[in-house]
């Protein structure tokens, strides 16, 4: 079983995290957690890798059932594999999805603050972006119905993101209820993305958007993946769940020779991860759970000037710094005067540059070291 509190070197591997900053940075900042994939996952790799032989991918009929039946286990949600396309990421599905189904000019809805490439996608098509903020609270972050009413009656589709990146925060049933009534009531298409499912805490449950009514499946592209959850981000595998048989045509059709197949161990790895990585996940997500609650009581009580909404799901936290007044802003003032490197808030909105979003999926070792970081540059300051 995997030891979560090993510290592995990762540089020189050609991680992506720990390749963007020089050595003396502790890389704190993109949706890659520092723990090896389950053994599980790296065994099926392995065994996979004793016929030599990695022609182009296509995924096994047994891939397909397990998804089937974990959606019918986990959601109460009833799929056919018919229904699966798979893709190389996830953020390859969202930009399909409004490739195949909007049109430029199009209003596209996005909830800030957001994961980037979400926040980016609009532009990528030509589509007015219309921005609805979300709202922290002492209960978690909330949406306000109103702006979000008035987004959606001048828009084709929303692109959600739930569990939500990077405020983590979790839908609930009520507001997804709202949302749902909302794009019908608007006829919007809605493209759900849905890649940190897996990552709940507090004993919380992922509740699909589609799984709200048949009306609703009807008018969705659900995106899911492996990947965060057992950190085999690399191996580029995620699928989209559409039920809707036109939509799905579309949708596979918008791949226009740039979205190639699958990656053949990305595949393997995924079926491994479902079938047979269940008790890996439920101890790491206990260990990312207490590494949240961690960081929440150390925000707390050596930063008290900084604002913390405790995540309800993903291993990022969302700060918010601004009553620090640090030049040129958070995420320049760590890296410089702490060596420690954040996501800047400015990525998730244009007007979130007095955050920073923190990845909390590492040991608790590697957290310590990089709440001393910060301590100490605001000690020098
Ligand atoms: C909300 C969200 N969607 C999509 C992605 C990227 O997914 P993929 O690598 O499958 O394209 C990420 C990665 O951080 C994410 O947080």
């Amino acid at each position: 079983m995997t030891d979560f509190d090993a510290v592995h070197e990762r540089r020189g591997t050609g991680s992506s995290k720990w390749s963007r900053y020089p050595a003396d940075i502790l890389p704190m900042w993109v949706a890659d957690m520092d723990f090896p994939a389950a053994p599980e996952i790296v065994d099926a790799i392995r065994s996979r890798l004793e016929h030599p032989m990695l022609g182009y991918g296509v995924a096994r009929d047994e891939l397909r059932a397990r998804i089937v039946e974990d959606m019918a286990s986990k959601y109460d949600w009833l799929i056919t594999a018919d229904d699966i396309v798979f893709l190389p990421g996830v953020e390859p599905g969202f930009n399909m999805a409004l490739k195949a189904m909007l049109e430029p000019g199009d209003g596209l809805v996005v909830q800030t603050p957001v994961y980037r490439p979400i926040l980016n996608a609009a532009g990528h098509w030509g589509l007015v972006r219309n921005e609805v903020p979300l709202r922290a609270t002492g209960q978690g972050y909330v949406m306000d119905v109103g702006p979000l009413a008035s987004a959606l009656a001048k828009s084709r589709a929303l692109l959600l993101c739930n569990p939500q990146n990077p405020t983590g925060k979790v839908f609930t049933k009520d507001e997804l209820a709202e949302i749902t009534a909302l794009c019908e009531n608007n006829d919007a298409l809605i493209i759900s993305d849905e890649i940190h499912c897996d990552l709940l805490f507090d004993g919380r449950r992922h509740i699909p958007i589609a799984t709200l009514s048949d009306e609703t499946a009807n008018r969705t592209v659900t995106l899911m993946a492996a990947s965060k959850t057992y950190n085999i981000a690399g191996l580029k595998t995620a699928f989209a769940i559409v039920q809707n048989k036109d939509i799905r045509e579309r949708f596979a059709q918008s791949k226009l020779g740039m979205v190639d197949s699958v990656n053949i161990l990305g595949l393997e790895a995924t079926l491994a991860a479902y079938a047979h990585a269940m008790s890996w996940k439920e101890k790491m997500l206990g260990y990312i759970q207490a590494n949240r609650d961690y960081l929440s009581q150390e925000i707390a009580s050596r930063f008290p000037a900084i604002r913390l909404v405790k995540a309800q799901a993903t291993f990022l936290a969302w700060l918010d710094c601004r009553d620090m007044d640090l030049t040129p802003d958070p995420q320049a003032f760590f890296l410089e005067h702490g060596k420690v490197g954040f996501s800047a808030g400015s990525e998730f909105g244009a007007a979130y540059g007095g955050y920073i979003r923190v990845n909390f999926g590492c040991p608790r070792s590697l957290l310590s070291e990089g709440l001393n970081r910060m301590e100490h540059a605001l000690a020098k300051r």
